[in-house]
């Protein structure tokens, strides 16, 4: 796909970078923010996915809240200008720092994810004098059917509390006096393709919130994590996920109680179409069995989900339309997997042109490492350049 324009403008910029399309940002935000307003749902951006501070400014323009995994990025919400009373804390393995600092914050919940965690917190709270407000992480046992690396929500995971243990915590909450348990939490994994795991999830949280108010805990929030997925394949023809389906299912399955809140925390569904990694070629080569390696000067360093996860991007080379040849794409990092793509169809690639890969907004930058004692990627934004 050639685009003479692009290439002009960042002919001067070091390369590797992340570009962000504002404009997709923004439209993504108001459609998001459009379909989940209909029905009074709060949504916590998952901070995770993309910490960008220019990206951060933007999403805070529309009034979302933000889901956090540490200390630090809870530090990094509220630096951001994010209230702290619409953050959420997750996490398995949350330190005594990191409790104390939220607590301190006054966040709206943290999402306990344990049984000894809940002691931990409770006893800091008091050393303190004060009450933390806690949403319990429920495992549910759902298949989200995703890639089994971004798989949180089913029995054999690390993540939250199972199901059969809740009569356990029910009984341990009568003796902790400095927590108050306002909601319960789920989040059954990431890049969910299929609308009817969300529905299957909703049937799971219905029986689950039940269960809890018959024994008399009254819940005055749900939240049911993110996951929603973006198109991978093919991001051009669809740049937004499907936020009116989305939503319209926890609407339509989901039963909530009067006054009872829905709360939501989207990471990749809200940043991952605006993000693109550009590079350039620095290398053609062929290896001994005949196969023809492109080397550009971004890697897993910068963009590291196909190497960790097989996971495919989209890639297209911005400065030729001569002919097409069958390429892998590599980056220059030390490790067999740093390839970005097996097999694919491009146009003769030769060094200089300019590659972009596609769908990298969400959980590339963050990602990113100095592996090699590379350089962390630089971001260019489109109303910018
Ligand atoms: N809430 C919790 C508790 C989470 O753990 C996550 C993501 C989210 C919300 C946001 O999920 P999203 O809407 O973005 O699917 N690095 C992997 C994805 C890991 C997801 C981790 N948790 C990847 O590159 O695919």
């Amino acid at each position: 796909m050639l685009n003479e324009t692009f290439v002009q403008k960042i002919k001067n910029i070091k390369t590797p970078f992340y570009y962000y399309d504002m404009e997709l940002l923004h439209t993504t935000l108001k459609k998001l923010t459009e379909e989940s307003g209909k029905y009074g749902f709060h949504v916590h951006y998952a901070l995770k996915a993309n910490f960008d501070p220019r990206l951060l400014q933007e999403i805070r323009q529309y009034d979302l809240g933000v889901d956090c995994v540490s200390g630090n990025e809870v530090r990094c919400a509220i630096e951001a200008g994010f209230p702290a009373e619409k953050i959420v804390f997750a996490g398995v393995g949350k330190s005594d720092d990191e409790i104390i600092y939220a607590l301190e914050q006054n966040i709206f919940s943290f999402n306990c994810e344990s049984r000894e965690e809940l002691e931990v917190i409770n006893s800091l709270a008091a050393q303190r004098n004060k009450t933390a407000r806690i949403a319990l992480r429920i495992n549910p046992d759902v298949d989200p059917h995703t890639h089994q690396h971004i798989s949180t929500g089913k029995a054999d995971n690390k993540f939250g509390i199972s199901y059969t243990e809740i009569d356990e915590v029910l009984a341990q909450l009568q003796t902790l006096n400095n927590i108050n348990i306002t909601g319960i939490h789920f989040h059954i994994g990431s890049q969910i393709s299929q609308m009817k795991v969300f529905e299957y999830l909703c049937k799971r949280v219905n029986t689950i919130a039940e269960w809890f108010e018959e024994k008399g805990l009254n819940l005055s929030h749900i939240n049911v994590g993110g996951g929603l997925s973006i198109n991978y394949e093919n991001p051009d023809a669809n740049p937004v996920s499907n936020f009116k389906e989305y939503f319209e299912i926890f609407a339509q399955n989901l039963h909530l109680r009067p006054g009872q809140t829905l709360h939501f925390e989207l990471g990749r569904s809200v940043v991952g179409q605006c993000g693109t990694l550009i590079s350039r070629v620095l290398y053609n080569k062929t290896t001994g069995s005949g196969k023809r390696f492109i080397i550009i000067d971004a890697s897993m360093t910068e963009l590291i989900r196909p190497a960790l996860y097989q996971a495919h991007h989209a890639i297209v080379n911005l400065s030729s339309d001569q002919g097409a040849i069958t390429y892998n794409v590599a980056g220059g990092v030390c490790e067999s997997t740093d390839v970005f793509a097996k097999d694919i169809v491009l146009p003769e690639t030769k060094r200089g042109d300019i590659i972009a890969i596609k769908s990298a907004g969400a959980y590339g930058s963050s990602m990113a490492s100095r592996y090699n004692l590379r350089n962390l990627p630089a971001s260019v934004y489109s109303d910018k350049l």
